[in-house]
């Protein structure tokens, strides 16, 4: 259902993987609903080549940048503006990556290289990506940039490893920047706290299948779905959303605030 929210916004959506990615759900509806959109991804993503598919569908050019390479979301932010025919309107960042958890490395021996690249990708990026942005004054006023992220930065999930430190950071990122950038240009910055979500990124953490039910049967409305996170983020994409900024929105079925349900207690 298109209510044309995003008609006439120009954005760039990173992330979009395979069909299962958050990203990817979002690039759908925020084209369902009239924004005109460049995905990018890590070069090496593309050559899974799924993403030239969702390109395809929603008529969109896709323009790789490593998000941890300056030089890189330096074009990136240059050709997209070329492309699409002026200033963006919307950025999501929908990138995580942990050599930490991929090698099953336990918190208390974290490998240290990997630890500085998970820093790197999942949240010195933002930084890099906005930088470059308020640099090229590349985001029209009024524009909003949102980033993915998981209540592991307030609480520890043992299995979620560096990427909780990767998360805590993108969470202060997103409320330093927010400052900045609405200071000088009145773009705000929020990060989406998802719910557990099947995807590769998701998958990939041990434990991950049994710890999506226990989050399901906590949260009183049930785990948040990809494609209901994209409709959050298209709402923060939209003009209904203008005096959201530095905030770390929940978006998790209820979970954050509950303490015990029903029916972990009886499972005790
Ligand atoms: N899946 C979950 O349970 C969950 C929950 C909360 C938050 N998130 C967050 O959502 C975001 C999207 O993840 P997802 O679950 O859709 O998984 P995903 O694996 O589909 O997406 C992760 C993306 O990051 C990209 N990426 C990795 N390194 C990169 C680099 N150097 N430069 C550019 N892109 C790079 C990957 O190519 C991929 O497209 C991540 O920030 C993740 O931490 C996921």
């Amino acid at each position: 259902m298109s209510n044309n929210l995003l008609k006439g916004k120009r954005g760039i959506i990173s992330g979009a993987l395979d069909p299962n990615s958050i990203a990817w759900k979002v690039a759908e509806k925020a084209y369902e609903q009239g924004a005109s959109i460049v995905l990018t991804n890590a070069p090496i993503a593309m050559r899974m080549g799924e993403i030239k598919n969702l390109a395809e569908k929603i008529n969109a050019q896709i323009i790789p940048a490593d998000a941890t390479n300056v030089d890189e979301l330096n074009n990136l932010f240059t050709k997209s503006q070329e492309v699409l025919g002026g200033k963006l309107d919307f950025v999501l960042h929908s990138i995580g990556m942990s050599a930490n958890i991929r090698k099953n490395i336990p918190y208390p021996e974290l490998n240290y290289d990997f630890f500085m690249k998970s820093l790197d990708v999942s949240a010195l990026s933002l930084h890099k990506m906005l930088s470059v942005a308020m640099k090229q004054d590349a985001i029209s006023e009024w524009g909003s940039v949102v980033a993915l992220t998981y209540i592991a930065a307030q609480r520890t999930f043992p299995f979620y490893t560096d990427m909780a430190e990767a998360k805590s950071m993108l969470e202060s990122i997103t409320r330093s920047f927010g400052y900045h950038y609405g200071k000088k240009r009145k773009v705000r910055i929020n990060t989406i706290s998802q719910s557990p979500t099947k995807t590769t990124a998701g998958s990939g953490i041990k434990g991950f299948e049994s710890f999506f039910d226990f989050a399901d049967q906590i949260s009183p409305l049930g785990n948040a779905s990809a494609e209901s996170c994209a409709d959050y983020c298209v709402s923060l994409f939209s003009d209904y959303t203008r005096m959201v900024t530095m905030q770390n929105l929940f978006h998790d079925g209820g979970y954050s605030f509950t303490g015990i349900s029903d029916e972990i207690m009886d499972k005790m």
